[in-house]
């Protein structure tokens, strides 16, 4: 039986997680359900972003269904942002991305790509300070075992989804220790796994633009942490936008749900919160952690005929209560 750790977090947050809670137990009527406390509101009332209970909660389940956290843009003695904090202290060492082209809310079609981004390390190492006055240093770290960790992930994925082309992303020719750790490893298992001849490689700033000039080029992505925040976002314009980006944070035993979203301040509380992004995410929980294919697919093609069925693709006008029953209505 798959219990699932539920984490709202702040501001639009616990309004997108109970819409993907639904939808998904609608295909998993068995599903076993607990709540835990994180993010600004959390540090506000206890201190603590992410409190010892909520680790112990997410290892206890070995899965979760993170909302949105707000995170304030100064420095906060004893804060961090807390997706970073549960990625790391869960080891969550991989970031699974997809996007892919929907109907009406896409502005290309034949877009079917997945970023799978390094989730623990590299810039957000979280090693950074003021050396002196006016000089502040960040240090940008890559072991090769997360490399291990990503480029296994990587072959277990491509061969799921048959992948037809897997592109390594980085600046080795800057960054030739780091990158060039990155990219030797991911080569090394790729092609251990016979996966050689379709491995291609690009310059992180080249891959920006290729991505936005001919994202049908690209099937699944290998990065580094940082490169592949940025790079996902990019790439999610061509799924819809950020109200339809779905992120799954991905270690072994225990995987996290995260709409690429954050807490929306601006809409909280409206009612107008798009949960598709969400709902996406725990299908990625159902397909790549809990091997539920078919419930993953279940939950992906209601939301495809949800949007075919839509006229109009005006999502301010829609309330998160109506494309919930939308999906729902939708499902097979
Ligand atoms: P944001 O993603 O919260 O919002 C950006 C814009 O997109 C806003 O206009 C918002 O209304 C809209 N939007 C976002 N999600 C939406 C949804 N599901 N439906 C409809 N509209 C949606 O990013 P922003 O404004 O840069 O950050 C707000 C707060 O969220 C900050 O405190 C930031 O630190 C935090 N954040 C948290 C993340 C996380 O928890 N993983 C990720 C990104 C930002
Ligand atoms: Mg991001």
């Amino acid at each position: 039986m798959q219990r699932l750790c539920v984490i709202p977090g702040d501001g639009i947050g616990s309004e997108v997680t109970e819409a993907a809670v639904t939808v998904l137990q609608a295909v998993l009527p068995q599903l076993v359900l607990e709540e835990a406390d994180a993010g600004w509101g959390c540090f506000q009332r206890t201190g603590e972003a992410v409190p010892q209970a909520t680790l112990e909660t997410m290892k206890r389940c070995g899965a979760g269904l993170f909302g949105a956290v707000q995170s304030p843009m100064h420095a906060v003695a004893g804060y961090r942002s807390a997706i970073v904090t549960l990625r790391q202290r869960l080891q969550l060492t991989v970031n699974v991305r997809p996007v892919r082209s929907r109907p009406l809310v896409s502005p290309k079609r034949g877009v079917d790509l997945l970023i799978l981004r390094e989730n623990s390390e590299c810039l957000y190492s979280g090693r950074e300070r003021l050396d002196r006055d006016g000089v502040a240093v960040a240090e940008r770290v890559i072991t090769r075992d997360a490399c291990l960790a990503l480029a296994e992930r990587a072959v277990k994925v491509a061969k799921e989804r048959g992948a037809w082309r897997i592109t390594l992303v980085h600046k080795a020719n800057v960054l030739p220790l780091t990158c060039g750790l990155f990219r030797d490893t991911c080569k090394a298992v790729l092609a251990d796994a016979g996966f050689a001849p379709i491995v291609d490689e690009r310059l992180v700033d080249v891959a920006a633009l290729q991505l936005a000039e001919a994202p049908e080029r690209f099937d699944l992505i290998l990065t580094t942490n940082l490169f592949g925040d940025i790079l996902s976002d990019l790439a999610a314009h061509w799924a819809g936008g950020l109200g339809l980006a779905p992120s799954l944070n991905w270690g072994n035993g225990c995987a996290l749900a995260e709409p690429v979203h954050g807490s929306a301040p601006d809409i909280a509380g409206t009612g107008r919160a798009n949960p598709l992004a969400a709902i996406l995410s725990a299908a990625l929980l159902l397909r790549h952690h809990w091997g539920l294919n078919d419930e993953a697919e279940r939950i992906e093609q209601a939301v495809e005929r949800f949007l075919g069925k839509e006229r109009r693709v005006d999502f301010a006008g829609q309330t998160t209560r109506k494309i919930t029953l939308g999906v729902l209505a939708a499902l097979e």
